[in-house]
């Protein structure tokens, strides 16, 4: 399998253990702020869901098997999970900026090794990912300060 491919594939297992992890902070999430950051973060997760059949169909188009089992997230992820416990705004709003920050990074890597091979599907894919991670990094950031 190529770099990009196997990159595309860790993409895809980040983006489902992600969407487990950040139902724990929808679920989780305590504070005067609660509402909010409660719906904020079902955003988050609906839009990840959507980006990670985008990304499993993308693969299927070129001919490769996606990740599809939890098993195989698990060991191919680098994302890790949380316990079941309370959490405070804050720590959700950190949780969600480091997330986000490492999904953007892994897109531009997938971007990159794309362009290399005049996949431009997959380049216009990346990029489109890569400006809505900086828009809720915006968000999230103006959030904490
Ligand atoms: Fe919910």
């Amino acid at each position: 399998m190529s770099k990009k491919n196997e990159l595309m594939n860790q993409y895809v297992a980040d983006l489902a253990v992600l969407n487990v992890k950040f139902h724990n902070l929808h679920w989780n999430v305590v504070g005067e702020r609660f509402e909010p950051v409660h719906v904020y973060v079902e955003k988050l997760y609906d839009d990840l869901f959507e980006k990670y059949d985008e990304v499993a169909e993308r693969l299927k188009m070129l001919d490769v098997f996606p990740l599809a089992s939890m098993k195989e997230y698990l060991n191919v992820s680098k994302v890790k999970e949380l316990e079941s416990r309370n959490y405070e705004i804050p720590e959700v709003m950190q949780v969600l900026k480091a997330e986000l920050e490492g999904l953007r990074a892994l897109a531009i890597n997938i971007r990159t090794a794309a362009d290399e091979e005049d996949d431009f599907g997959t380049v216009a894919m990346m990029e489109d990912h890569v400006a809505g991670f900086d828009k809720e990094l915006w968000f999230i950031a103006s959030a904490l300060k």
